[in-house]
C-alpha cells in the first residue's frame, strides 16, 4: 500500500441547504445507536419537533446476496468487497437525495441510523485505503448538521450484540471490528464528528447527545 493510500481525506459532503436538521449516528454494532436514537426521538417529539427516523443502507442492499455474505459468512471469497462498497455508496446517494432531502425540505428533523461515514469506515477497515472515488461520491451527499460517532471498546460492543438472542451465534469478524473502531474515530476527527463514549450509563451518553445538540433546536 502506498504511503499516500493510507492518508485519510476529509469528505466533501455539502452543507444542508434545508430548514430541517439531519442528525446521524455511526459506530460499531452494539455501540448504542438504536438505543440513543430512540431516546432522542422521544425527547424531541415531546418538545414538539417532527422527527423522522431512517436507516442506511436500505433494505435493497441489506437483503442483497453480496451484503448478506459479507455480514453473515466467514467465507466471502466469491464476492469483491469493492463491489459491495460501490453498491452501498449508490444506495446512500439515492436514499440521501430522494428520501432524506425531501424530509429536510419540509422542515422536519431526520435521524439516520448509520450514514455515509460508515461506508468510508468499512471500506478503509477492509483495506481499501487507496479508494479516491469515495471522496468524489461524497460531494453528492448532504452533510449531517450533527454527526455522532458512538465509541466503545470492541469486546463490550460484541458482548452487547451477543446478548441479543437472535444474534447470540452470529458470525462477527473480530479483526474488522478493531479496524472499524479506529477508522470511525479518525473519520470523526476529520469531519467535525461528535464522539460520544458509551461505556458509561445510557443517561450519561444521552446527556452528551443533548449537549451537542444544544443550539441546533
Ligand atoms: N451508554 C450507553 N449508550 C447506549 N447503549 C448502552 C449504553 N450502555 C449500555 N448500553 C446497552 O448497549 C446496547 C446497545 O445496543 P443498540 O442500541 O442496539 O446498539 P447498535 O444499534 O449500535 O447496534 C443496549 O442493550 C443498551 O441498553
Ligand atoms: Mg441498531
Amino acid at each position: 500500500m502506498s504511503e499516500r493510500g493510507v492518508i485519510l481525506e476529509q469528505l466533501r459532503l455539502k452543507a444542508n441547504p434545508y430548514s430541517g436538521k439531519l442528525i446521524s449516528f455511526c459506530g460499531l454494532d452494539g455501540c448504542g445507536k438504536t438505543t440513543l436514537i430512540k431516546r432522542l426521538e422521544v425527547y424531541l417529539s415531546e418538545r414538539g419537533q417532527d422527527v423522522v427516523l431512517t436507516k442506511q443502507p436500505t433494505n435493497a442492499v441489506r437483503k442483497s446476496e453480496i451484503f448478506r455474505t459479507f455480514m453473515d459468512c466467514e467465507n466471502n471469497s466469491a464476492f469483491d468487497y469493492l463491489s459491495l462498497s460501490l453498491l452501498a455508496a449508490s444506495d446512500r446517494v439515492q436514499h440521501t437525495n430522494k428520501v432524506i432531502a425531501p424530509v429536510l425540505e419540509t422542515g422536519k428533523t431526520i435521524i439516520s441510523d448509520r450514514y455515509f461515514y460508515s461506508c468510508l469506515a468499512n471500506l478503509r477497515a477492509r483495506g481499501y485505503k487507496d479508494a479516491k472515488w469515495i471522496y468524489e461520491v461524497s460531494e453528492y451527499l448532504i452533510k449531517p448538521d450533527v454527526a455522532f460517532f458512538l465509541d466503545i471498546d470492541v469486546e463490550t460492543a460484541v458482548k452487547r450484540v451477543r446478548s441479543r438472542i437472535e444474534e447470540r451465534d452470529r458470525y462477527i469478524d473480530m479483526p474488522l471490528q478493531y479496524a472499524l473502531r479506529d477508522e470511525y474515530l479518525e473519520i470523526a476527527s476529520l469531519n467535525n464528528g461528535i464522539v460520544i463514549s458509551t461505556d458509561q450509563s445510557e443517561d450519561d451518553a444521552f446527556e452528551k447527545v443533548l449537549e451537542a445538540l444544544n443550539g441546533h433546536f
